[in-house]
């Protein structure tokens, strides 16, 4: 049935637009995917399982399959599962992978992401996968769907129906999803203990907190966003998960405000973005928590170096972390938590940004030009 179908159906329940309020919905949705998955004994389980436990310890790589925002998804969820069950892990625009001749075997567990659980290039790519005899774990929103109903097990990510083109509260699910996923693989592969997985659950059960306290703050990032109606190009920079959100944040801006953006890999930033910069030129950073030095002081010395060179530098940085401010013509605040977690909120205000800065520009919020909500075409 026709979009505009679902919009008649679909309430707003009072905000402007629907991407506002799904973007509001994301501290339930990430609450919702967790929910339930945990026993008395700290086990985790999926929604539907037909792949042996011997087959998922016996994997030798990870291949993750999305398109669009849920690639992105794939590219934080690498973070997560190569660090708690150390197996290598690939993330793979779905489009692309099954014409590179990719190397699959019955050893590779390919996990596709997908909100609608109806995109061709996903669908051909688990397809593909299948025929080599690896087995697929389907991350969707959508019970029922083609990619759920040809993988082999299923996490379902329970953001509810999202009627905005744009993805935002499927992102974060997903995201929830993976890192469910990730300690669901590092439990049967023997990589973490029950108390270890209770525990990095436990701490992700207080995210959903935590992004309410961002969204209670929203209106510092709506003012910002409404002084940039005229600009043509945005910058943003990110490093460890934090590039992935990089990504996440200029696919937003070019979604909803048809303004060009670029996300970089801020350690990247010498190697040929920094010539983009000239006086004038925003640049939305996402600085690493001041509790990983490493990183932080290297995306720190980045914003100092496009400040320099004339750039409004917008960052997105960890309460208190003062040592940003004095090159920042605005700080969005993040509240601390462990650095895998910090996508779910990091990417908060850069989609408050986005939905804001398109609604002062006068576009549609809901419905882009030129986009669908599932691309069902190849
Ligand atoms: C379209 C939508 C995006 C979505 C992508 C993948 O491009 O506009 O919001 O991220 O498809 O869709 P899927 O349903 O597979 O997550």
């Amino acid at each position: 049935f026709s979009a505009d179908f679902a919009h008649d159906r679909a309430d707003k329940e009072g905000w402007p637009t629907f991407m506002e309020k799904e973007i509001h919905e994301q501290p339930a949705a990430i609450a919702a995917t967790l929910a339930g998955r945990c026993d008395a004994d700290g086990r985790l389980a999926l929604d539907e399982v037909r792949i042996p436990e011997a087959i998922l310890r016996g994997a030798d790589k990870v291949v993750v399959v999305a398109c669009g925002t849920a690639f992105y998804a794939g590219l934080v969820a690498r973070y997560a599962i190569e660090h708690w069950c150390r197996i290598p892990v690939e993330v793979e625009l779905a489009s692309e992978f099954r014409y590179r001749d990719p190397v699959v075997t019955e050893k590779t567990l390919v996990v596709a992401i997908s909100q609608s659980g109806e995109t061709m290039d996903t669908i051909m790519a688990i397809r593909h996968a299948r025929e080599q005899g690896a087995k697929v774990v389907a991350i969707v929103n959508t019970p029922g769907s083609t990619i759920s109903r040809e993988s082999d097990a299923v996490l379902l990510t329970h953001a509810g129906p999202e009627i905005a083109v744009a993805s935002t509260k499927a992102f974060t699910a997903q995201i929830t999803a993976t890192y469910i996923l990730g300690l669901y693989l590092a439990q049967i592969r023997g990589n973490k203990f029950s108390d270890e997985i209770q525990d990095y659950m436990d701490k992700l059960a207080l995210v959903p907190d935590k992004v309410q306290r961002i969204l209670d703050r929203a209106e510092s990032v709506r003012q910002v966003a409404r002084t940039m109606t005229g600009a043509t190009s945005v910058i943003y920079l990110g490093r460890h998960v934090g590039y992935p959100v990089a990504l996440e944040g200029a696919l937003k801006l070019k979604e909803l405000c048809y303004i060009h953006a670029e996300g970089f890999a801020a350690g990247e930033l010498k190697h040929g973005p920094i010539a983009l910069i000239d006086e004038g030129q925003p640049v939305i950073v996402v600085v690493p928590t001041p509790r990983r030095p490493e990183l932080h002081r290297k995306v720190l010395s980045n914003i100092q170096e496009v400040r320099t060179r004339g750039a409004r530098t917008i960052v997105v940085a960890e309460e208190g972390d003062s040592s940003v401010d004095a090159y920042s013509e605005v700080v969005f605040r993040i509240p601390p938590a462990p650095t895998l977690y910090l996508p779910l909120l990091d990417v908060v205000p850069l989609q408050l940004f986005a939905c804001e800065l398109a609604g002062a520009m006068g576009h549609d919020v809901d419905q882009p030009r030129n986009l669908a909500k599932s691309v069902t075409v190849e």
